[in-house]
């Protein structure tokens, strides 16, 4: 094999979230709990590396969100900055500097890069109709723009996309198309626009991904290779739009830079921020490399469009690795900001204060690396009770307790040792070179496991050794044992610090050791005997079902919300005459009795006082009602509904309710005093 390329250095990028929403699961396991385990652990290596991150704060979203609130869009986006920045600094993603694409640095930055590609022609200028509306006196972006499906009839879908049958669309291929803002027809338009003429880089990308780059994950080395194959065509890389950078060139009044322009630029800027006087080093020094962490969906915009922006510029280097995720489900539905389906950081950081750890574990086991993968609440607990309690937590305890109690905190003299202690030592010899190379190679899930399997190895040496049972006849041993499970806890120390870095500080105080070296990791002479450790800290505690009832109640109600919301009514039956109608003989009884009926979770069994002699009527409404909550309450009946037998129950007649759109029934009643058996018509 090639020998891996040496490197002085690493800039680690990170997607910007845009700034119309919080940050959820899906993006923390998708790119920046990968992006920080990496830069945590190169760190621990003591290499030269930063990471960069910040807000997308342009764009077409951020404007709707701003109409819809009636606020501006700076008033959208330094809300929401806000809000992401807290909870990735809270959940302990160690940016060295998270910014914004609205800071000056930005505007500046993305306006310079566009001149020099303009002044060195690397452009096409071309004109192209557009829908505008007169009466707002505005360009239409795609997604202010409804209208028909052309392709499945969703009289709802977007000038970019129909989000029923997820084609891609373009705002002229809509049937009906209408103004989201006034509602109006729009109008088309000429305008002209600046293009980056992708065709002319697609050789030097096809040589520099397909020949050069066959070691990127599969997923993205597929989507790149199935992109260029189809052939790539020039893009618009300006709008207009009175949201953005604005166009630096003349006669491009009320025209900005396209989002997907300016925001990938944000990583130069904010590296300006960083370094004001040393950015050029990571950006364009060949001894530097470059890696982009990012979701699925940004793929064609970090491993074409940008490297051919940076190499029609010339002066920087293009990545050298893209390891982007595939997508996270939360209980198997896919996550969406607009259906509010999603875990939201923030909330979670309120909710379970202190377990950032936990989330980070969780999603680090279930890193949709290859394909899609799936966040439910029930793995969550388990994970957190039996692998974090119940391996990690129980082992660290275990020796830190042992410790204590057998020699006051002071860590014992390793004697002889037995051939099942050199067993064990051999174990987890390997662990460092296991972990580094799935670490290298972005194998987050498969580097955790490893880590895990160092905790497994303690937690079994200590079970099958029983210290506790020789420290009444033989303590010399147990000196031997005990300084074996607090050399493995120091390792572990180091081992989990890119992953759980608050509980690996915890465990690092717990037993004085300064500082992790990634170095010693694998070694047994980390700690020295006669230093001391602490007095025990629990790591992890047990998540009893009642935290996660809360968390799924509240999806559940959330599931609710959206089917309601959705509502439409159905389409009006064929008339009927009054004649027919007349047919039924709908009238109001008194509920006398009601209970359930057996062996039949559905049914309710009704006596009802009808004004004669009274009736019987089973109605399939039992999961909605508590049947003494009906007793004494009015309903309408049909009288002459042909009787049917209901679990052996004659049924005399049928309780009318109506059907709510999530399915629950409600009865119909009278809205004011009447004698039962009257007439409803
Ligand atoms: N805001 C984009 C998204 O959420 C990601 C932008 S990444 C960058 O999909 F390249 F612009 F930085
Ligand atoms: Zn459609």
């Amino acid at each position: 094999m090639e020998e891996k390329k040496k490197y002085a250095r690493t800039l680690v990028t990170t997607a910007l979230p845009y700034a119309n929403g919080p940050v959820h699961i899906g993006h923390l396991a998708g790119v920046y709990v990968p992006a920080d385990i990496y830069v945590r652990y190169l760190r621990l290596k003591g290499e030269d590396v930063i990471m960069i991150g910040g807000s997308d704060e342009h764009g077409v979203p951020i404007t709707i969100k701003a109409q819809k609130e009636g606020v501006t869009p700076q008033d959208i986006v330094d809300r929401y900055h806000k809000i992401i920045k807290d909870s990735m600094e809270g959940l302990g993603i160690s940016f060295d500097i998270y910014g914004r694409t609205t800071s000056e640095t930005h505007r500046k930055t993305a306006s310079e890069f566009f001149k020099t590609l303009y002044d060195k022609g690397e452009f096409i200028e071309k004109t192209s109709m557009q829908f505008y509306d007169e009466e707002a006196d505005q360009w239409l972006a795609d997604r202010y723009i409804t209208g028909t499906c052309p392709h499945c009839g969703n009289e709802g879908a977007y000038g970019d996309q129909c989000e029923v049958c997820g084609t891609s669309l373009n705002a002229t291929d809509l049937i009906n198309p209408k103004s989201a803002i006034t509602g109006n027809v729009p109008v088309l338009k000429e305008t002209k626009h600046w293009y980056m003429p992708l065709d002319k880089w697609e050789p030097r990308l096809r040589q520099w991904i397909l020949e050069e780059h066959k070691e990127w994950k599969t997923n993205v080395y597929g989507q790149c290779k199935s992109w260029l194959d189809a052939g790539l065509q020039p893009r618009a890389v300006t709008r207009d739009l009175d949201w953005g950078i604005p166009v630096p060139i003349e006669g491009a009044e009320g025209k900005v830079l396209y989002v997907w322009f300016d925001a990938p630029i944000g990583y130069i800027s904010n590296t300006i921020d960083l370094l004001p006087e040393d950015w050029e080093k990571y950006w364009k020094d060949p001894d530097s490399r470059i890696i982009h962490f990012i979701g699925k969906d940004n793929i064609v915009f970090h491993c074409l469009i940008f490297p051919a922006m940076l190499m029609a510029e010339g002066s920087y280097q293009i990545p050298d690795n893209v390891p982007a995720n595939e997508f996270l489900n939360l209980e198997d539905d896919k996550i969406s900001t607009s259906r509010n389906w999603a875990v939201w950081l923030h909330e979670y950081l309120e909710d379970f204060p202190g377990k950032q750890d936990v989330l980070r574990y969780v999603l680090t086991a279930n890193a949709p690396e290859t394909k899609d993968n799936n966040f439910t609440w029930k793995d969550f607990q388990d994970r957190n009770n039996n692998e974090l309690v119940a391996i990690l937590g129980n082992f660290v305890n275990r020796a830190i307790v042992l410790t204590n109690k057998y020699f006051d905190g002071v860590i014992p003299e390793a004697h002889e040792l037995t051939d099942y202690d050199r067993a064990t030592i051999e174990e987890f010899k390997g662990v460092k070179d296991e972990l580094g190379k799935a670490l290298d190679t972005f194998h987050f899930r498969a580097a955790l496991a490893e880590a895990m399997k160092l905790a497994r190895i303690g937690n079994k040496y200590l079970a099958d050794t029983e210290p506790w049972k020789l420290a009444k006849t033989d303590m010399a041993r147990v000196e031997t044992i005990m300084n074996i499970a607090l050399q493995i806890t120091a390792n572990l120390a180091i081992a989990f610090e890119p992953f759980l870095p608050f509980s690996a500080e915890k465990l690092r105080k717990m037993i004085n050791l300064e500082s992790a070296d990634w170095n010693k990791l694998g070694s047994i002479d980390i700690l020295s005997a006669g230093d001391r450790v602490e007095k025990p800290v629990l790591l992890f505690e047990k998540i009893d079902d009642e935290t996660i009832k809360v968390q799924t109640d509240r999806l559940e109600r959330i599931k609710q919300e959206n089917i309601l919301k959705n509502f439409t009514p159905k389409a009006v039956a064929p008339t009927v005459s009054f004649d027919d109608f007349q047919k039924l003989d709908i009238r109001v009884g008194k509920v006398l009795t009601c209970e359930k009926v057996k062996k039949a979770d559905k049914l309710l069994k009704f006596t009802i006082d009808d004004g004669m002699k009274g009736r019987t009527i089973v109605s399939g409404i039992a999961k909605f009602y508590n049947p003494e909550d009906l007793v004494g309450k009015e309903v309408c009946f049909i009288a002459n509904f042909a009787p049917r037998t209901l679990k052996g129950i004659e049924s005399q007649g049928m309780i009318l309710s109506a059907e709510d759109a999530d399915g629950r029934l409600v009865v119909i009643g009278p809205h004011g005093e009447v004698r039962p058996g009257v007439q409803v018509g």
